[in-house]
C-alpha cells in the first residue's frame, strides 16, 4: 500500500466505514426471510435488536410469523428493507376473509397504496350467470362473494346481492375502476412502515440499527470489505479527493522547487524554473483511466419496468446519487458486480482504473478487448 493510500484511508473512509451492525441476521429456515433491525425474534430475548411492535417469531414448519395486535397471525412472504415495505399472507389461504376484519391499529405497519373495494354477497345462481369471479374460500353452495373496487359496478348488482363491507384494502398498486375484481385479493398483503426511517441507510447499502445496548437513537453501519458499501457521501470524498490531490502535490511541488532555487540561486530566476517545477509527472500517478474499448467491453443492462438490478445494488446510482429510472442504460463492471449509470460510469472509468464503490481495480483481461493494453 502506497503512502497514499495510507493517508487516503485514514482521512477519508474511517470516520464512515464502520463495524457491522450490532445484531445478528437471522433467518426462520434456510430459505426464509432474513430477519434483521428493525425486525427481530422474539425468543432474541435480552437483546436490544428490535423495535416495538416489530417482533416475529418462528413456527413448526420454518414459517416466519408476525401477529398483528387487532387482526391475528400472518405469514412473511417477503421484507423490503430499503423500501421499508413487509408482504403478509394468509396461512389458511383466505386473505379476503382477513381482509374483512383488518385492523392495523396498534402496529407500526400501514397501508402504502389503498383502494377502496365493496363486499359483496349474491346467489350463487346469479354470479354463474354474469362475469365475476367469486372469492372461493368465502361461498358456499348457495352463497357466492365477489368483491369489486367499481362503486357503480357494486351498485348495479346489488340486489340480487347484499352488500356485506365497503372497505380500503392495501394493495400493490392502484387498479382502474372496471378493472379491480375478486382476483387481486390472491395477491398478498402489502405494507409499510415509516418510522423508524432507514430508508437513507438501506438504499446506501448500510443497515440500520441502534447506536449502543442503552441508546434508542438510530445509527447506519456499514458491513467493511462486503462489496456493500453504497455510500453516497464517500463516493463523493473520493471524486474531490481526486481532484484535490494532484492539486495539492502540483502546488506543494512548486512551492518546495521554487524555495530551493530560490535560496540557491536567488530570485532572479526564479519565474522559468517554476514552470519546470510544473512539468513533474507526480500528479499522473493517482488516477489513470481505462482504455475505451475495455470500457465499452463490460456488460450493459437496460432496466426494466421493475428497476430491479441483479448484485449487490441499490435503487440509485452512487456517482450521481439519482434514482434509477425504468429504460435507463446501466453499466456493470464485472468482478464486483457493482451497476452505475453507463453515462456516470464510462466518464469515470475513462478517469479512475477502480470501481468507485468498492475501489476493486476491474480486471484489464476481462475481454478480448483488454489485448490492447
Ligand atoms: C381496531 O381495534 C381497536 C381495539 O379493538 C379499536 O379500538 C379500533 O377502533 C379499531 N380500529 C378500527 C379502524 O376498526
Ligand atoms: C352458506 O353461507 C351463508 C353465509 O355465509 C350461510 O348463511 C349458509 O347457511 C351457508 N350455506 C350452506 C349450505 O352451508
Ligand atoms: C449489549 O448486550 C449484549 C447482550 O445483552 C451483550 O452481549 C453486549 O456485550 C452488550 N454490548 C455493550 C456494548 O454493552
Amino acid at each position: 500500500m502506497s503512502t497514499f493510500e495510507v493517508l487516503f484511508l485514514f482521512l477519508f473512509l474511517q470516520p464512515i466505514v464502520q463495524a457491522t451492525g450490532p445484531c445478528p441476521l437471522s433467518m426462520c429456515g434456510s430459505n426464509s426471510v432474513p430477519i434483521r433491525f428493525p425486525f427481530k425474534l422474539l425468543d432474541q430475548l435480552g437483546q436490544h435488536c428490535g423495535y416495538p411492535g416489530f417482533d416475529l417469531s418462528c413456527n413448526s414448519d420454518r414459517n416466519t410469523v408476525l401477529k398483528l395486535p387487532y387482526s391475528g397471525e400472518f405469514f412473511v412472504r417477503k421484507i423490503d428493507y430499503s423500501m421499508q415495505q413487509i408482504q403478509l399472507y394468509d396461512p389458511d389461504n383466505c386473505l379476503p376473509r382477513r381482509l374483512l376484519h383488518l385492523n392495523l391499529s396498534g402496529s407500526p405497519f400501514a397501508s402504502a397504496v389503498s383502494q377502496e373495494y365493496t363486499f359483496l354477497s349474491c346467489p350463487t345462481q346469479f354470479t354463474i350467470k354474469s362475469r365475476f369471479s367469486t372469492i372461493d374460500c368465502l361461498s358456499n353452495s348457495t352463497v357466492s362473494v365477489i368483491a369489486t373496487s367499481s362503486p357503480s359496478l357494486a351498485d348495479s348488482v346489488s340486489p340480487p346481492c347484499k352488500i356485506i363491507s365497503t372497505l380500503q384494502i392495501p394493495v400493490q398498486r392502484p387498479f382502474q375502476y372496471d378493472e379491480g375484481s375478486s382476483a387481486d385479493f390472491n395477491l398478498d398483503l402489502p405494507l409499510a412502515w415509516y418510522e423508524p426511517d432507514c430508508v437513507d441507510c438501506e438504499t446506501q447499502g448500510g443497515f440500520c440499527g441502534f447506536r449502543s445496548n442503552t441508546s434508542e437513537a438510530i445509527g447506519c453501519f456499514f458491513v467493511p470489505k462486503a462489496g456493500l458499501q453504497h455510500n453516497g457521501l464517500r463516493v463523493f470524498r473520493i471524486i474531490c479527493f481526486s481532484i484535490a490531490l494532484p492539486a495539492v502535490t502540483c502546488f506543494v511541488a512548486i512551492s518546495c522547487f521554487a524555495f530551493l532555487s530560490d535560496s540557491a540561486r536567488g530570485s532572479s530566476t526564479r519565474r522559468s524554473n517554476t514552470l519546470t517545477g510544473v512539468v513533474s509527472p507526480q500528479p499522473s500517478i493517482f488516477m489513470v483511466g481505462l482504455d475505451e474499448s475495455i470500457i465499452q467491453s463490460y456488460e450493459k443492462v437496460v432496466l426494466g419496468e421493475s428497476r430491479r438490478l441483479p448484485g449487490p445494488n441499490g435503487i440509485s446510482c452512487p456517482i450521481c446519487l439519482s434514482e434509477y429510472c425504468p429504460k435507463e442504460t446501466l453499466r456493470c463492471i464485472p468482478e464486483c458486480k457493482h451497476c452505475f449509470h453507463a453515462d456516470c460510469v464510462d466518464e469515470w472509468l475513462r478517469k479512475s482504473n477502480t470501481c468507485p464503490v468498492c475501489r476493486n481495480s476491474p480486471s484489464l483481461a476481462h475481454d478480448s478487448a483488454a489485448n490492447i493494453v
